[in-house]
């Protein structure tokens, strides 16, 4: 074996991958994150990314610049709006919530990362900076699994059809994340551009894996391209209700220092309450992605 190989294979050992037993999901260890990654360590924990879509990695202290630095191991900045970033670092959210406050976690319905953008992001990437010794999971669906469960004519039917995506519903001035200033520690940043819309294939073909998932949210998804309003409705709500059944989904526990890392492409989340009392700071960010298809 030459060294370079040898380099490779000792590199590549050293991730240890744990994957759940469905292969949605893994435990990533043997591996320091708050140094800067190899490329052969990068192509490893981008292998297991790819294939388990939800790839977690425990105990690993990190400084801002190093969530940065591990951030841009697998690609450009997304582009976050409507959340003040930490001051002095523009890409990285705080995803705050304190033990006297009431309203909803952020992010507490099913979605996929502002799927509303022309190019939402691949990746997003949670550190657990404290986390409360009840509730607070993320509960993460497989929309792969989702797509290759249904019916053959099924599948074949929703390939033909294009969603309506837009921020209005919590970004808008109206909207539900809009108004709660003293209520919420996070600060929200409403806009009209909320109003926008994007038009996204239902059933999306991951760029680089080639498979296919059913690609829907609820709180993103507001119509169906030549669709009456009431139909689109009722489907998209089958469809929601379907891709977040309990078959489908994982539910995350989190400690303090963990690292979550997932594939927006073919994954939905939802950030769970049930911790009213404790604290709960996540630090977000995210990694260009590209226009579905
Ligand atoms: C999010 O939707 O990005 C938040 C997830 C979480 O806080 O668990």
């Amino acid at each position: 074996m030459t060294r370079r190989a040898n380099e490779q294979s000792a590199d590549l050992a050293a991730l240890d991958i744990r994957p759940h037993a469905r292969g949605f999901g893994a435990a990533v260890l043997g591996v320091d994150l708050s140094r800067p990654l190899n490329e052969r360590q990068i192509v490893g924990i981008r292998q297991a990314w790819l294939t388990h879509q939800v790839i977690y990695f425990p105990d690993q202290p990190m400084s801002h610049p190093q969530l940065d630095t591990f951030t841009r191991s697998f690609g450009d900045w997304g582009n976050d709006p409507y959340v003040a970033p930490i001051a002095g670092h523009e890409h990285i959210l705080e995803i705050r919530r304190e033990p006297h406050e009431k309203v909803s976690p952020f992010g507490g319905a099913w979605h996929s990362d502002w799927s509303f953008q022309p190019c939402p992001p691949s990746a997003t990437i949670l550190h657990a900076k404290e986390v409360p010794p009840v509730g607070g999971e993320t509960w993460y669906a497989d929309g792969y699994a989702a797509y290759e469960a249904l019916p053959g004519s099924e599948q074949h039917r929703l390939e033909a059809l294009t969603v309506i995506h837009s921020a209005r519903r919590p970004y808008s001035h109206e909207g539900y994340q809009a108004g709660r200033g003293p209520e919420r520690s996070m600060r929200i940043l409403p806009s009209d551009k909320a109003y926008e819309t994007q038009l996204h294939p239902l059933i999306r073909t991951h760029p680089e894996t080639g498979r296919k998932a059913l690609w829907v949210n609820a709180v993103y998804a507001i119509g169906i391209v030549d669709l009456p309003e009431e139909e689109a409705r009722q489907l998209l709500k089958r469809l929601c209700d379907y891709a977040t059944e309990s078959q489908f989904i994982y539910r995350h526990r989190w400690s303090e220092n963990m690292l979550t890392m997932w594939d927006n492409r073919s994954v939905q989340h939802c950030a769970r309450g049930g911790y009213n009392g404790h604290r709960r700071i996540m630090h977000r960010t995210t990694v260009a992605g590209d226009p579905p298809r």
